[in-house]
């Protein structure tokens, strides 16, 4: 039986790696261990709830204020030690965090196979999204199998010169964790309390955004929801204090914006499929809303998932005061331009990623057996 170890550590990997650990489960000719690598804490455990998934390991890393020093060199030396005791046929990671990026760094090390799920994104600047496009090429380099969630990833990864036999798009995994937790008949006092109004969700945690970029983009937003008396944003903020402090520093004092927990993704998943528009800067929210048909403002000045921009769905609008209160307010007033970017659409799959990566694992391994 081969033995399969999913490793994975902030918010986003779960909700993308949990359906796949469930897939895996199930499958009788692997036996599936989980790590979890604690660079989150509260926001990873979470989602582990919400997916009834219990690791076997939890290497506990995150420290407040963590640097990428911390982050690194912390994972490095915890993961020898589980790599070494289970010694697994292979390791699936996720993304670009630098869990990924670490982990699949330790394996090669220890010449361990890597599986890269959501392989090839790009946006070919090291510095934008830092340090993830550094965090995904470097996998990228190491990985033995590349699941490429869209058509588009798997033709970066061939103009790197991968191996073509090591590619395939299966979709993302995250219209698996979608197609779970939306619900018709769903109900939240937050959604009450916005009732009436047109509710704008908000996101914000990117590195490369803290400090004034962060500023410029909470002043424009605020600028809007005062000129329009019909909106209401909630935004539960993430946990890292460097995003919290700024974001009680612009909008304390307007009530028409609600700063809370970070959600469950189940109420967060519900949040996004009732929401007028979405503002963000994160990276997985730019492939849910496509296919709720919610408009989606990124404040970064790179993508790497134009299938949404291509789509419609997605647009990209820096960080710029001046452009995020001007973008924000056209889709307020501008009724056509609304109509043109709130079609549905599934760049990102299917919700049968899970599925079809478990397949190609069962037929990488059968093929091994046989050679
Ligand atoms: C990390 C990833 C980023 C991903 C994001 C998803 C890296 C370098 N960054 O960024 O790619 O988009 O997760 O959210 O891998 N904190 C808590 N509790 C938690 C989580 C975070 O208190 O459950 C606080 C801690 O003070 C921590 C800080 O947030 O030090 C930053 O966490 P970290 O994982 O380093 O960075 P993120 O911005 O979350
Ligand atoms: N999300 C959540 N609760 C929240 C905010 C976001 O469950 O309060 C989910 C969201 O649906 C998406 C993921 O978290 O699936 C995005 O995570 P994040 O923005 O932290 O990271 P990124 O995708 O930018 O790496």
């Amino acid at each position: 039986m081969k033995k399969i170890m999913l490793v994975f550590g902030t918010r986003p990997e779960a909700i993308k790696m949990c359906p796949l650990v469930k897939e895996l489960k199930n499958r009788k000719d692997f036996n599936t261990v989980v790590c979890v690598t604690g660079q989150h804490k509260q926001m990873l455990q979470q989602i582990l709830e919400a997916f009834d998934v219990v690791p076997e390991y939890n290497l506990t890393i995150m420290k407040d204020k963590q640097t990428l020093f911390d982050v690194t060199i912390n994972i490095l030396e915890r993961i020898k030690q589980v790599l070494e005791f289970e010694k697994p046929d292979i390791v699936l990671v996720h993304g670009d965090t630098s869990t990924t990026f670490v982990t699949a760094l330790a394996c090669f090390y220890l010449n361990i196979k890597v599986g890269h799920v959501e392989a090839g994104l790009r946006t070919n600047n090291i510095y934008s999204p830092f340090p993830e496009e550094f965090n995904r090429q470097g996998v990228g380099i190491i990985a033995q199998l590349n699941f490429a969630p869209t058509e588009w990833a798997k033709q970066n990864l061939l103009k790197e010169n991968k191996n073509p036999e090591s590619i395939f798009v299966t979709g993302n995994t995250v219209i698996d964790s979608l197609k779970t937790t939306i619900k018709k008949d769903y109900k939240n006092e937050y959604l009450n309390w916005a009732n009436g109004s047109r509710l704008v969700l908000l996101t914000s945690h990117r590195r490369e955004n803290l400090g004034q970029p962060m500023r410029n983009m909470f002043k424009a937003i605020r600028r809007v929801v005062e000129e329009f008396k019909d909106v209401k944003v909630i935004y539960p903020i993430h946990l890292n204090p460097a995003v919290r402090q700024i974001a009680h520093e612009v909008f304390d004092g307007e009530d028409r914006i609600k700063l809370i927990e970070p959600l469950d993704v189940l109420d967060f998943h519900n949040f996004m499929a009732r929401s007028y528009l979405i503002l963000t800067d994160s990276g997985g929210i730019q492939e849910e809303a496509p296919s709720l048909g919610v408009p989606v403002l990124v404040m970064r000045d790179t993508t790497e998932r134009p299938e949404g921009v291509e789509a419609g769905t997605l647009k990209l609008v820096g960080t710029d005061e001046e452009n995020v209160y001007r973008e924000f307010k056209n889709l307020l007033i501008n009724k056509e331009e609304y109509a043109k970017i709130s079609k549905t659409s599934n760049p990102y799959g299917d919700g049968n990623a899970c599925k079809r990566i478990a397949d190609v694992l069962e037929e990488y391994f059968s093929k091994e057996e046989v050679n």
